[in-house]
């Protein structure tokens, strides 16, 4: 049976105004692009979309994962947009591009990646997320719930297609090292660890049945370590496999129900809730949010993307909407105290150094 690989590559080219939300030609241009490498028979098939000031490219192929072909025609397309988005003048033109030259694979150069080849079975439901105004981290929360938390996939329990649980492959971002978890029985090591968002990363999940093999990827590039120093954040996107063995649909979207609390907002320096949000309303106007996450679903049928459905345009996530506004409120009104703002470890800005000096022979003992 041929293998189906599903790349999700992103990156911020540039946006208007400010981090708002991603200039339409831009998006225009990739598709035209795009179209032509389905056209040579290099993709199956193809989708373009935006989370925010973050520009998607979703690619079928059947080049495996890491392909240099597939790899470069994402950065030519991304250098090519950021010479547009220059001559437009978008703000953060080009933003997520930290070289020149291609190197045989986007990793570590700025764009994030996730992807994964895949058995496809008969009818192979895939979804799709990318968030803007956090960082990869962000995932762990509903990736725990969709494949370890039974509270939230009945399935775990009632399905004994999904009984024997999954394997968590965690990355420690500090470290750039790696660390595989098998739940439920090593959960509780496992939530210890991907508590702390900011360190720890689930890169992927597998089944346990090696017959249906990965389960989830998220892209996990870093931004800020890559360069050696923050040079804008790494809003991150996920692939994830759906029903027959792996938790329904609704499983997974009943994780993105919380509006939970992740880094990343305003500045790259805030907290604030992860809010649910159609591709209509994927721009960010709040104190440049809040923190948005957006949903595609489809059917793969050899590479094909069959019937893309806007996961979050649904009124059942309207309270959830509501609520992460309340939340936004809430945190909002701390200002620039933590928890609102982040720990000075993790801001994306910070004035302290100046302001330590400015006092530096000035603190006294009482
Ligand atoms: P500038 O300081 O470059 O205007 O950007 C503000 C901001 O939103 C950065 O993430
Ligand atoms: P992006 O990382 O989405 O470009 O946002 C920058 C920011 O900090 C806006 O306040
Ligand atoms: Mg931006
Ligand atoms: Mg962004």
């Amino acid at each position: 049976m041929t293998k189906t690989t599903i790349s999700l590559i992103k990156a911020d080219i540039g946006s208007s105004p400010g981090h708002v939300v991603v200039y339409e030609p831009l998006m225009e241009k990739a598709e035209e692009l795009l179209e032509k490498a389905k056209e040579n028979g290099l993709l199956i098939d193809f989708m373009v979309f935006n989370a925010g000031d973050d520009t998607n490219l979703l690619m079928t192929h059947e080049k495996g994962v890491n392909s240099e072909e597939i790899h470069k025609l994402a950065w030519d397309i991304f250098m090519d947009l950021g010479k547009d988005a220059r001559e437009y003048g978008l703000y953060g033109a080009g933003q997520d591009l930290l070289t020149d030259t291609f190197s045989g694979n986007v990793k570590g150069m700025g764009p994030g990646v996730a992807e994964m080849e895949i058995e496809e079975r008969p009818a192979e439901p895939i979804i799709v997320f990318a968030m803007d105004k956090t960082e990869p981290g962000a995932f762990n929360y509903p990736i725990f719930n969709i494949f370890a938390n039974p509270f939230n996939t009945a399935g775990l329990v009632i399905d004994p297609k999904l009984h024997e649980g999954f394997k968590f492959n965690i990355m420690d971002i500090y470290h750039n090292k790696y660390l595989s978890l098998s739940c439920p029985e090593q959960m509780y090591d496992l939530l210890a660890l991907v508590g702390a968002p900011g360190h720890y990363v689930i890169k992927s999940v597998f089944s346990k049945n090696e017959e249906l093999g990965q389960a989830a990827v998220i892209s996990t590039d870093k931004l800020s370590l890559i360069a050696g120093k923050y040079v804008g954040k790494d809003d991150p996107v996920a692939v994830v496999r759906s029903q027959s063995g792996f938790p329904a649909v609704g499983e997974v979207l009943e994780a993105f129900t919380l509006g939970h609390l992740v880094s990343g907002w305003m500045r790259g320096s805030h907290r604030g809730p992860l809010m649910p949000v159609s591709l209509e309303y994927s721009q960010n106007g709040r104190f440049d949010g809040p923190p948005r996450v957006v949903s595609l679903g489809f059917q793969l049928k050899n590479g094909k993307i069959v019937g893309p459905v806007d996961l979050f345009d649904d009124v059942s996530f309207d309270h959830v909407r509501r609520r992460a506004n309340e939340i936004a409120d809430y945190i909002r009104a701390h200002g620039p105290f933590e928890p609102s703002r982040l720990p000075l470890s993790e801001m994306e800005y910070t004035t302290l150094p100046e302001v330590l000096k400015k006092f530096e022979n000035m603190f006294t003992d009482e």
